[in-house]
C-alpha cells in the first residue's frame, strides 16, 4: 500500500466534505474499523511499519478534525440563514399576509380609566375593595338602620348571615376611614351585587365608583365643585350639575347629583325623559355617625362622599340602549368601542 497516495487521497476527501453525510461517509472510508489504515495497523509486528502507520493516521485523523469543525460551521451558517426570523414582519393571518385584528377595551374599563384618570388629576388615591364583605363594613358602619330594606335577603345575597356580596363601594369609606387618618382623598371603583331581575337597566352584578373627602373644613361647596369637575372631565365642558335632595344612610345632607343631558343640551329629549337631566347616582356630607363610627371626631374632621354606576355613565356616554349588551361579549357590539 502506497500509504502517501493514502494520505493525499484521505485529505483531498476530507477537504470536499461539505455535509455531515459527506463528513461521515470520509471518516468510515479513511478511519474506520474496515479502512485499509485500521486494517493495516492490527496486523502490524515491526517497529518501523508501526511508526509509518501512525504517522498516516495522526494525518488524517488532523485532516478529519479540520474537516468537521468546518462541517459544524458551516451547518450554524445555514441554520442562521434560514431560520431567521424577522420579527418587524406582520403575522401571517390565514395563510394570507395581513394585520392581526386589534381587540377593544371594554367600555366599563374605559369609562374606569377615565374615572379614574380625571381623580389622579385632583390627587385622588385610587382604592380597590374586596367584594365579599361582612355586614359590618356593607350596612352597619354605614349607619344603615336595622329596618333599611337593603339588609334583606331578597335584595341582597348573603354568603351568610354575617357576609354578603357587596352592594355598593361605599364600604370602601370604611375601609379608608379606618386605614388611616384624613386628609382622605380617594375613589374605589369596582364590582357590587344586588339581587336585581335582569332588564334593560338592570343586571345584578354591576360597578360602582365611589369617592371621599375627609379633611378639615370640607363643604357641600367642595362636593358640588369635584363632581362638576369630574363629570365635565368624562362628559364634556358644557356640562352642568345640580343637587335634589334625597337620602342615605351614610350622608347627612343627602343629595342625587344630576348632569345636564348632553344629547338636547337641556332642552329635554328621549334619554333624559324631556327633564333636560340625567340622574347620576347619590352623594352628601359624610354622616357625623359614620365618622364616629370609624373613631374620627366629627367636631374636626368633615367630608363629602358620592357613589355612581360605572354602566350608567357607559350608557349615556356611548348612547348604548340595553344594559345586558355590556355583559354580553357579543364583538359586534363591543368591537364599537
Ligand atoms: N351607595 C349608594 C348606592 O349604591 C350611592 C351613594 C350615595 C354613595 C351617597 C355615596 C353617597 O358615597 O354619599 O345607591
Amino acid at each position: 500500500m502506497d500509504w502517501a497516495a493514502y494520505a493525499h487521497e484521505a485529505e483531498k476527501a476530507f477537504e470536499a466534505a461539505a455535509t455531515p453525510d459527506q463528513l461521515e461517509a470520509a471518516n468510515v472510508r479513511f478511519l474506520g474499523r474496515r479502512s485499509p489504515l485500521k486494517l493495516a495497523l492490527r496486523e502490524v509486528r515491526d517497529r518501523e511499519t508501526g511508526m509509518e502507520l501512525n504517522a498516516v493516521r495522526e494525518r488524517v485523523e488532523a485532516e478529519a478534525a479540520e474537516a468537521a469543525r468546518r462541517v459544524e460551521e458551516l451547518r450554524l451558517a445555514k441554520i442562521l440563514a434560514e431560520e431567521r426570523v424577522d420579527v418587524t414582519l406582520p403575522a401571517r393571518l390565514l395563510g394570507k399576509l395581513e394585520p392581526r385584528p386589534r381587540g377593544h377595551l371594554h367600555p366599563i374599563t374605559l369609562v374606569r380609566r377615565e374615572v379614574e384618570d380625571a381623580f389622579i388629576g385632583l390627587g385622588y388615591e385610587i382604592r380597590d375593595d374586596r367584594e365579599v364583605e361582612t355586614v359590618e363594613y356593607n350596612f352597619d358602619k354605614l349607619a344603615f338602620p336595622p329596618w333599611h330594606p337593603a339588609r334583606s335577603p331578597r335584595a341582597t345575597y348573603f354568603l351568610d348571615p354575617q357576609t354578603v356580596l357587596r352592594t355598593e363601594t361605599s364600604p370602601s369609606q370604611i375601609h379608608a376611614m379606618e386605614e388611616r387618618k384624613p386628609p382622605i382623598y380617594m375613589v374605589s371603583i369596582g364590582r357590587c351585587y344586588r339581587r336585581d331581575a335582569i332588564d334593560a337597566t338592570h343586571y345584578p352584578i354591576f360597578h360602582q365608583f365611589e369617592g371621599l373627602a375627609v379633611d378639615r373644613h370640607i363643604t357641600m361647596a367642595d362636593l358640588k365643585g369635584t363632581l362638576l369637575y369630574v363629570m365635565r372631565a368624562i362628559f364634556g365642558p358644557d356640562r352642568r350639575l345640580r343637587f335634589r335632595t334625597h337620602y342615605f344612610p351614610f350622608t347627612e345632607p343627602s343629595m342625587e347629583p344630576d348632569v345636564s343631558c348632553g344629547i338636547c343640551g337641556g332642552s329635554g329629549c328621549r334619554t333624559c325623559r324631556y327633564s333636560g337631566w340625567l340622574e347620576m347616582g347619590g352623594s352628601g356630607m359624610v354622616d357625623p355617625q359614620v365618622l364616629v363610627n370609624v373613631g374620627l371626631d366629627p367636631d374636626e374632621w368633615s367630608g363629602f362622599a358620592f357613589g355612581c354606576g360605572i354602566e350608567r355613565v357607559a350608557q349615556l356616554k356611548y348612547d348604548s340602549g340595553d344594559i345586558r349588551a355590556l355583559w354580553e361579549d357579543d364583538l359586534r357590539f363591543l368591537g364599537q368601542f
